[in-house]
């Protein structure tokens, strides 16, 4: 039962149910047109309340309909919603925690409104790239005024209903109630009243009856559409509100309706909206792991512990402290422990200056953190994280401390970019407790967590992670266990496709540029520059012992020859002022890169910033279906996650895997046959993935 019909004396009270947040997806939509039908042939029932079980009234579409057919199946949310206006008797809607996107449309249907303190009421399909499509762009412009209603559409925020109840002439709440618990009861009582008043058979009052108007509208929607271009330059939706709200002050309501409808329409097909709503379902779906179902309970994770305040050490320490989670952090030297806890006392200090953090928040926090150099001091850890030197030497070292101190049930995590997490658990007699968890820097900032899954890591070390991961605002991804995991074994392919396009004749700022014109936060280089040039040549050196088969350009070799390793020695691909990290495009790089092609023979020919974004983001497409083959990742939408979260590929292109989707991976396999052809660049790197090859062959897509 989605949708529940019971009476209350003469008022039939419609509860929808359909958890978690009463969604409207099809047998909801079912359930309420059938409960108005019932109620409006029982002769007994003098009115209908609407309202929703659990923690929402309703939050809107149902997103498990997303792209599925029956999202517009009858009875589809417009006819729901004419269903409501239609009743004969008159419909209440009782609100209350959440109302949002399709819940507040609907309950912008009915005659009247009842909200509970503390709801929160939003039309937040801006941020899936739309506008609301079932009247919200023309019924709330009447309930809250144009201005008001416009800024909701717009930033798709919520606003809490008290705030709402309290402006002037609003005629979106007829009546607050006195408190949630007493939501149901006031809302049956304002039925009851209104269908006494109705009795006569007086016209019941509609939302899109009400006048609407601005005073200045020209100049305002003039105004308010500079505001938006300025603040949102790659999505189209937040243009489309304003159009949308200024056709309700122009046109008759169905007219506006319709033309809502249209722009609706024509913004699912957009990219923007398909990036938006992809990531919207990539997110919720990389929280869960196929093979660990709701059954398995985490561990309880009360006190952690990291071994390690250098960099990252320090970041990660943080992220627990920030979440009211206290932290020992172990050392193995006074200086270092020293320099470690002053690195987050600065950090700490500068947001307590920029007004981000206040002075209580700060003294909590940093009463949370016990500095220590005695392992003993770990022994109550629940969850302890190992940032210590990338040397397996050193790991190997801390995790056979760790399996003598740590108390049973203890998760032993490592932060290591590189290596072998299968390994480093085998050190301890407990591999089942051994997990990967990689942030990424600075660790205190950046969104991204890959949690490596080692051969025997247990079920309930992965739900607890993923469970803490939320508890710290990080996007979990998992990863099963290789060489760089998801996002690292991606852009070595990327960083070598990079120095390629150097060889052949391009200039680092114009590779930079372009990506960044594609809407990457940073180019291959300046990323280089910013991360340490010296971890790829370390890689790379690596590799040539490895797989002496494997072709690199020499550039970024003969780079870090010079010393040049990027921010931190005040050169890289770009020169850097002292202080300053505005990259400038250096002669001497320049110099040394031209110089690359004469010993090579080359001839450096002109290359269009279409073909380095191209090469670029198709080398990561290739490593990603390679690595959905090995089953690194499990899903497509877990590598996008990790890009949109990592390493800043833009929103608004959904991913590497979902941007590929988009041009048509029959299109991508045809421009990596023809870059096979380039003598200049390696046939090899561009043998697409038989995945790739097979889905493109069969017209498929990766999500
Ligand atoms: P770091 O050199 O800044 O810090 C390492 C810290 O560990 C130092 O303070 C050192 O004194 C301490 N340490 C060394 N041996 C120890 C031991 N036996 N017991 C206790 N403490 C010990 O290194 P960073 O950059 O923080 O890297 C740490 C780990 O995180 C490495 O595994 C690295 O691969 C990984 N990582 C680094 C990232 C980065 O961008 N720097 C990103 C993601 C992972």
């Amino acid at each position: 039962m989605t949708a529940e019909y019971r009476l209350h004396g003469d008022v039939a009270v419609i509860t929808l149910n359909n958890p978690p947040v009463n969604g409207l997806g099809y047998d909801t939509r079912v359930g309420i047109t059938n409960g108005l039908e019932k109620a409006n042939a029982d002769a007994a029932v003098k009115a209908i309340v609407i309202t929703g079980a659990g923690r929402a009234f309703s939050g809107g579409a149902d997103i498990r309909e997303f792209n599925s057919p029956k999202a517009s199946q009858e009875p589809n949310l417009l006819s729901v919603i004419g269903a409501i206006e239609h009743s004969a008797k008159p419909v209440v809607a009782a609100i209350h925690s959440v109302c949002m996107g399709g819940g507040l449309e609907l309950a912008l249907g009915a005659h009247y409104r009842v909200a509970a303190p503390g709801a929160k009421v939003a039309l937040p399909e801006v941020k899936l790239g739309l506008i609301p499509g079932a009247g919200g762009t023309v019924r709330l412009p009447r309930a809250l005024g144009v201005e008001t209603a416009l800024n909701m559409i717009v930033s798709g925020e919520p606003v809490n209903s008290e705030l709402l109840a309290g402006l002037p002439e609003q005629k979106l709440f007829d009546k607050m109630a006195a408190s949630p618990e007493a939501l149901l009861d006031e809302a049956v009582a304002l039925a009851k009243e209104m269908a006494a008043k109705h009795a006569d058979g007086s016209p019941l009052p509609l939302v899109r009856n009400l006048a609407v108007k601005h005073p200045n509208g020209d100049a305002y929607f003039q105004f308010a559409r500079n505001m938006v271009k300025g603040m949102v330059k790659n999505f189209p939706a937040p243009l489309k509100c304003v159009d949308a709200v200024e056709n309700a002050t122009k046109y008759k309501f169905d007219e506006a309706l319709a033309k809502e409808r249209e722009i609706f329409i024509a913004l699912m097909q957009t990219p923007e909206s398909k990036s938006l709503r992809h990531i919207f379902a990539a997110e919720r779906a990389a929280s869960k792991i196929a093979d660990v179902g709701d059954d398995v309970k985490p561990r309880e994770v009360k006190k952690v512990g990291v071994i390690g305040a250098g960099t990252m050490g320090g970041g990660i320490a943080m992220n627990f402290l920030n979440a009211g989670i206290p932290v020992t952090i172990l050392e193995t030297k006074q200086e270092a422990l020293d320099r470690g806890l002053a690195t987050i006392r600065k950090n700490y200090e500068s947001q307590l200056k920029r007004g981000k953090l206040k002075q209580d928040k700060y003294d909590q926090r940093m009463a949370l953190l016990t500095p220590t150099l005695a392992y003993d001091d770990l022994k109550d850890a629940d969850l302890i994280i190992e940032a210590v030197f990338e040397e397996m030497g050193v790991k190997e070292q801390v995790f056979k401390k760790l399996d003598e101190v740590a108390k049973p049930g203890a998760i032993l995590a490592s932060n290591t970019s590189t290596l072998d997490v299968d390994q480093i658990a085998a050190f301890t007699q407990r591999p089942q407790d051994v997990v990967g968890m990689h942030f990424f820097s600075p660790a205190n900032v950046m969104k991204l967590l890959e949690v490596v899954r080692g051969k025997a890591t247990a079920k309930d070390v992965l739900a607890t992670v993923m469970q803490i991961a939320k508890k710290i605002k990080k996007t979990a991804v998992v990863s099963g266990v290789c060489d760089g995991f998801i996002g690292n074994r991606m852009i070595e392919r990327y960083s070598q496709q990079a120095g390629f396009l150097l060889d052949e004749g391009a200039t680092p700022q114009q590779v930079d540029k372009a990506m960044e014109k594609f809407g990457m936060a940073m180019g291959p280089f300046r990323m280089g520059d910013l991360a340490g040039n010296d971890i790829g040549w370390a890689i790379r050196k690596r590799r040539y012992v490895e797989k002496p088969d494997m072709k690199y350009s020499k550039t970024a070799d003969l780079l870090c020859e010079l010393g040049r390793f990027g921010q931190k020695t005040g050169a890289g691909w770009y020169d850097y002022q002292p202080g300053k990290r505005d990259a400038i495009p250096s002669k001497l790089v320049e110099d040394m890169i031209e110089k690359h092609r004469q010993d090579q023979g080359i001839t450096p020919r002109k290359i269009s910033d279409q073909e380095i974004v191209d090469r670029l983001v198709y080398a990561l497409v290739n490593e990603g279906a390679h690595i959905l083959e090995d089953g690194i990742a499990s899903k497509a939408g877990d590598i996008d996650m990790v890009y949109l979260t990592g390493y800043g590929f833009p929103i608004w292109r959904g991913g590497p895997m979902q941007y590929a989707d988009q041009v048509g991976l029959f299109n991508v396999a045809e421009s990596m046959k023809r870059f096979a052809k380039n003598p200049r660049d390696d046939a090899a790197f561009w043998q697409p993935a038989p995945l790739l090859a097979k889905l493109a062959a069969e017209g498929k897509t990766f999500n």
